[in-house]
């Protein structure tokens, strides 16, 4: 055998070989994506149910012309939502701003760096109604799957983070949150991101 045979006989090897690695990683990419395509939509349905339960509950409270009972809404009732949520799917929930009224909700690094970026997306005219964002982590060999989705600043809302707020509500809202930075916003604008966090 001509050294030339044996040359290609290795440079179909090769190829072979290197076509089936790219066959086998473009498989796992997709296995990965559809993964990640059913992830994200069982969690934007159970946003979809967090904040349904929330605005349900604050309706109840600010039809009866409650506000200073609705303020308990969101204060206790959403994190007991999203405690209750996060026991039955083993996940962490919670609610994130930029601008928090309660520090306890204050951002991660990760989050933060993600509502930047949705405040980009939002000043390239992206519709706030459907953003999201979702990312595999890899903490050394701790996979953690994390997912944010904005939430928008509805006339609703805008109740006890608006810009005009009524006097007494005002006067509650800044004795049980002295740092409060969750006013000022308007229709339209981001008022914080629904954030989950899972270890897979
Ligand atoms: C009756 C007053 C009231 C109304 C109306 C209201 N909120 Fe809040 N919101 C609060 C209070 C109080 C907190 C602090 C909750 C806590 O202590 O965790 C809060 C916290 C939040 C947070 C968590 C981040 C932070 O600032 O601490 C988000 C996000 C949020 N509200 C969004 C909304 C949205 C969206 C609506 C409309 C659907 C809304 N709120 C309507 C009073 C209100």
């Amino acid at each position: 055998m001509d050294s030339r045979c044996c040359q290609n006989a290795e440079d179909i090897t090769h190829k072979v070989c290197l076509i089936t690695i790219l066959l086998t990683l473009s498989f796992q990419i997709a296995v990965i994506h559809s993964e990640e395509v059913d992830r994200n939509a069982e969690y934007r349905q159970t946003v979809r149910q967090y904040a349904g339960e929330l605005k349900g509950n604050l309706f109840a409270a600010l039809e009866g012309n409650d506000v200073i009972g609705a303020i308990s809404v969101c204060s206790q009732k959403a994190p007991q939502i999203a405690d209750n949520i996060s026991r039955e799917k083993n996940w962490e929930i919670r609610r994130t701003s930029l601008r928090v009224r309660n520090a306890e909700n204050a951002p991660d690094a990760w989050e933060s760096k993600t509502l930047e970026a949705f405040e980009q997306r939002r000043a390239r005219g992206e519709d706030l109604a459907t953003m999201e964002y979702s990312e595999l982590q890899d903490n050394l060999g701790q996979k953690v799957f994390r997912y944010m989705k904005v939430i928008p600043a509805g006339q609703l809302c805008l109740t006890c983070h608006g810009t005009q707020i009524a006097p007494d509500v005002q006067a509650k809202l800044m004795e049980l949150y002295p740092e409060d930075q969750s006013t000022g916003f308007s229709p339209g604008e981001i008022l914080g991101a629904f954030s989950i966090k899972q270890s897979l």
